[in-house]
């Protein structure tokens, strides 16, 4: 799985050394008169974020130096995984023992590559001794589910429509002893889901709700639920071109979940799990669903559709609905629901929405002490006036355009009600440009954050 990760402690292995600038002068006087001078001459200040290659007298590579800043996240060294040359490599004592299994995990996550139709371009070459100190497991565990959730948001709408996030996770659910289940085309109008079949029903591929079950029956219930998109045109209010570019990433909530299940089962969290995922494809036919339908959701509350591109809140209210009726502990639900959200927080920054404040902070404690952002909008409630109908319980897109992502919030919150300990995260899953560990293209966002919180909160 992670061929880059070397697990027996003794391999012969280059040092990688944390520097921070402070610490140069002494560490060059300590090194060699051959490296002293190669130092000056590459002209290396310990530049948060440089490095520097050492040799030995014989010009062989002896050392890699890594500048950084005061406090050390996960990327630190993350980037170099994937531009050292072939070999061998350890991270030495320099680095803060409490951030090793972090850093690991950065140096894999730095070396991923979306290979499905191109095989072509340089396969990262430097492989990392892991330190004997750290958990494994958890290493690989998360970082499973991370290049999960990255896969199925870099593959193309053509080949990730419902019935191939249908096999995916059909495939997750087998590979841990758990159930798949899944409801197709018109038994989802049989089976009491209007929403989500009238959402999808344009499409040449069927719409679904996709079920995974997970876990001892008696264990806390856990549910997540993730906005399954696969593509969005925006339908009869058709997205410009600029703005339906990415649309593959629609199914961003669902690819989260599912990367987040992943974890979970992986490290065998004691939850009884279940992930539900309605996948549809919001598409334009003759047989779309307009703009002033009205739509009886699974809940019986009917909402009036105000515009066809606001489908996201609408497959997610059939499915929390099913959610809510089994009363788990927690439920969670994530989405790309909304081009506010990204607005309001930037690309980086998922953010949470929650009907328990506890919930929320603790949660965001988790993001703070793993580096992996996620910030809290307000419920605001007297928005609710923005979401009134003349002729049905509600709209599906707020009038006046103020607060988007608090709006979708609300519809939602119409759904899974007061009763239940509720998240909400509105995630862009996507990363806009190269960063240190993380390439263009899908992102998992906070799910280290989630997948801790879930930890703290449940595990034995
Ligand atoms: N999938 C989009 C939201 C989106 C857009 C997420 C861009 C990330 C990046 C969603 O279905 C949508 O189109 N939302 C509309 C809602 C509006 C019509 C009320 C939006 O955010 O503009
Ligand atoms: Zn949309
Ligand atoms: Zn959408």
């Amino acid at each position: 799985m992670h061929p880059h990760l070397i697990e027996t402690p003794n391999t012969p292995a280059i040092a990688i050394s944390a520097v921070h600038a402070s610490a140069l002068p002494a560490l060059a006087s300590e090194a060699s008169a051959v490296q002293r001078n190669w130092l000056a001459s590459c002209g290396f200040t310990a530049e948060p974020g440089s490095h520097c290659l050492l040799p030995d007298t014989a010009g062989r590579l002896a050392r890699v130096l890594v500048g950084v800043a005061e406090s050390i996240d996960l990327w630190a060294c993350a980037g170099l995984s994937d531009t050292l040359p072939a070999g061998a490599y350890q991270l030495d004592e320099s680095w803060p023992a409490e951030r090793l299994r972090d850093l690991s995990l950065g140096w894999l996550l730095g070396q991923y590559r979306f290979r499905r139709y191109r095989s072509a371009g340089a396969t990262a070459q430097a492989r990392l001794v892991a330190d004997p100190g750290c958990d494994l497991d958890w290493i690989k565990a998360v970082a499973a589910g991370i290049f999960r959730t990255r896969d199925l948001v870099n593959t193309p709408a053509a080949d990730m429509m419902p019935q191939h996030l249908a096999e995916n996770m059909k495939q997750l659910a087998a590979s841990h002893n758990g159930e798949f289940c899944e409801i197709v085309g018109t038994d989802l109008l049989h089976q009491n889901y209007p929403v989500i079949h009238a959402v999808g029903r344009a499409s040449a591929h069927a719409p679904r709700l996709l079920d995974l079950r997970w876990g001892e029956l008696d264990a806390p219930r856990l549910t997540l639920v993730g906005k399954g998109v696969c593509f969005d045109s925006g339908g009869l209010d058709l997205k410009p071109a600029s703005g339906m570019r990415l649309m593959k990433k629609d199914m961003g909530g669902a690819a989260h979940v599912l990367g987040l299940a992943e974890m979970i089962m992986r490290s065998g969290l004691p939850v009884r799990l279940r992930v539900l995922v309605p996948a549809v494809e919001n598409a334009v036919s003759g047989d779309a669903f307009r703009p002033g339908d009205v739509l009886t959701s699974r809940s019986g509350t009917t909402i009036e559709i105000d515009n066809t591109d606001a489908e996201g809140r609408l497959v997610l209210c059939d499915a929390l609905s099913e959610a809510i009726s089994e009363e788990p502990e927690l439920l969670i639900d994530m989405a790309t629901l909304t081009g506010a959200a990204r607005v309001a927080l930037g690309p980086d920054v998922p953010a949470i929405f929650a009907n328990r404040p506890a919930t929320a902070q603790a949660l965001q404690q988790c993001a703070d002490t793993n580096k992996d952002p996620l910030w809290p909008l307000p419920l605001h409630t007297p928005y609710k006036r923005w979401l009134k109908s003349d002729l049905a319980d509600l709209v599906n897109s707020a009038s006046g355009g103020y607060g988007g992502a608090i709006t979708a919030a609300l519809f939602l919150q119409d759904f899974v009600g007061d009763q239940r300990d509720w998240l909400h995260m509105d995630v862009m899953a996507w990363n806009t440009e190269q960063l240190p560990g993380r390439p263009r293209g899908g992102e998992a966002m906070a799910l280290r954050a989630f997948f801790s919180y879930l930890q703290q909160r449940f595990a034995a």
